[in-house]
């Protein structure tokens, strides 16, 4: 099939690479020259674990192609996706002037029947406001249809290839029909293509998102409990997390959730809430209970050195907002920099992917280590923000001498409350009990 995909961000790439992996002719199409210049070069504009050799492959074999010129690119195309970005407005809600750009273009440009795809995340009703706008110019037959993604950073090439479901909204027959033959052969092991209206479609994203965001809300609020009641989250979690109706996953507590999904498409759907009338209360505390997390070990921290940080040096390991990304968007470390810089405190970070983001934002504010044990070098004390495999299981010997109190404030609850104890560290965790060496 030759499809075209609108977009070379993150979704875009990787929707595109994955579709020219299956056998399709892919055409990807950005404004960007200086990024089209350079994935044409072979060069990779994103950082995924996977993508690359994907990318590259299909690159040289002739099926992925990039180009500028939207006419060109949507040549005989049977699909069109749309990955443009949908950036939060100053209210909240999604702002879709980009794809609605785009959606005028083609209908100004559009030869022959085609299948338009919206794959951002996009507020309930814009399949139809995209139709509205290709109409106004529109000289031959097409479909808008809904196929949000569910793709994690880190892993979102198998999440592509390998879906727990494709959730495809449209009432059109040829459309789905199309559709169906695009999909096959991701959904061979028996996941399901789940067809709906295209208002339920968009509306699934949202749910679905929120739903995860409130589940890891829901576990930090009863670690930050069991602190409290002197139970453990570790335990309380597999307790409930083996019950088939709970599940295991997203049940971790930590110093919140970030990235640029859950935080932007909470705030999206309450905006959406709010335009229908609806007053979604659990939203609002999972956005309050969520913003309170990411610095929640602060105070402790504080308590720790007697209510004074000022000049005390804090080594941070890991500013992405989860492992195997260097994407730092709401990411809590960013917020814990600002609060210790706040509190007068030095602060020296590591992170393996991240530093370059976050000299970007931030400069010279914080000092860069080269590896995570040069961060720790007399610092007084350690926060781990992000649980990246190579804090799992340090050289604590190393650690231990090379920090000036042997002081850990862990937001991804890393290690053994038992190891810490026989290790002789003050360690602090989310929702269990601090384990205090003298
Ligand atoms: C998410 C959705 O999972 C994906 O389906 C959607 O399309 C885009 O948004 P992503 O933002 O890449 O993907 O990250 P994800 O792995 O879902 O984690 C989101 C945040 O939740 C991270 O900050 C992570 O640290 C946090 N998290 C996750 C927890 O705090 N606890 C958990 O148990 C799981």
């Amino acid at each position: 099939m030759k499809i075209a995909v609108v977009g070379t961000g993150y979704v875009g790439l990787v929707t595109g690479t994955c579709f020219a992996e299956t056998g399709n002719y892919v055409s990807c199409i950005d404004i960007d020259a200086k990024k089209i210049e350079s994935l044409r070069k072979g060069k990779i504009t994103i950082y995924e674990p996977g993508l690359e050799v994907l990318f590259e492959r299909n690159r040289k074999e002739g099926r992925l192609t990039f180009t500028t010129d939207l006419v060109e690119g949507i040549k005989d195309a049977e699909v069109i996706f749309l990955a443009l970005p949908t950036p939060p407005g100053e209210d909240g809600s999604a702002d879709l002037k980009y794809i609605i750009g785009v959606a005028e273009n083609l209908g100004k440009v559009l030869d022959h029947y085609a299948v338009i795809v919206d794959k951002s995340t996009v507020p309930v009703g814009t399949a139809e406001k995209v139709s509205a706008k290709i109409a106004e110019n529109a000289k031959v037959d097409y479909d808008v249809v809904s196929n949000p993604e569910f793709l994690r950073e880190g892993v979102a090439v198998d999440d592509f290839m390998k879906p727990d479901r494709v959730v495809i909204g449209t009432k059109s027959d040829r459309a789905k029909a199309i559709m169906e033959r695009l999909y096959a052969p991701l959904v061979r092991q028996g996941n399901p293509v789940i067809f709906m209206d295209e208002r339920s479609a968009e509306m699934t994203k949202y749910a679905a998102n929120s739903f995860l965001a409130m589940k890891i809300t829901f576990m930090n609020e009863i670690a930050n409990l069991c602190e409290l009641a002197g139970a453990d989250v570790d335990n309380v979690r597999k307790g409930i997390g083996t019950d088939s109706r709970i599940g295991k996953r997203f049940l971790f507590p930590g110093i919140g959730y970030g990235g640029s999904c859950f935080p932007k498409d909470v705030q999206a759907l309450g905006k959406t809430a709010k335009e229908y009338g609806y007053d979604f209360k659990i939203l609002k505390s999972v956005m309050f209970v969520n913003d309170r997390q990411k610095t929640k070990l602060i105070p402790q921290l504080k308590a720790h050195f007697g209510g004074d940080l000022k000049g005390k040096t804090i080594a941070i390991w890991g500013l992405a907002f989860k492992p195997h990304t260097d994407d730092i968007r709401e990411a809590p470390a960013l917020y814990n920099i600002k609060a210790l810089k706040r509190a007068g405190a030095k602060v020296v970070v590591f992170d393996p992917e991240a530093v370059a983001n976050v000299r970007k934002e931030i400069g010279k504010k914080v000092k860069y280590a080269a590896s995570q044990y040069e961060a720790v070098q007399g610092a007084d004390a350690l926060m781990i923000m992000t649980e990246w495999p190579e804090f799992r299981t340090p050289d604590f010997d190393k650690l231990s001498s090379a920090l000036k109190n042997k002081v850990i404030f862990d937001g991804r609850n890393l290690y053994e409350l038992k190891d810490m104890a026989k290790l002789g560290y003050d360690y602090y965790s989310i929702g269990r009990d601090t384990i205090k060496a003298s």
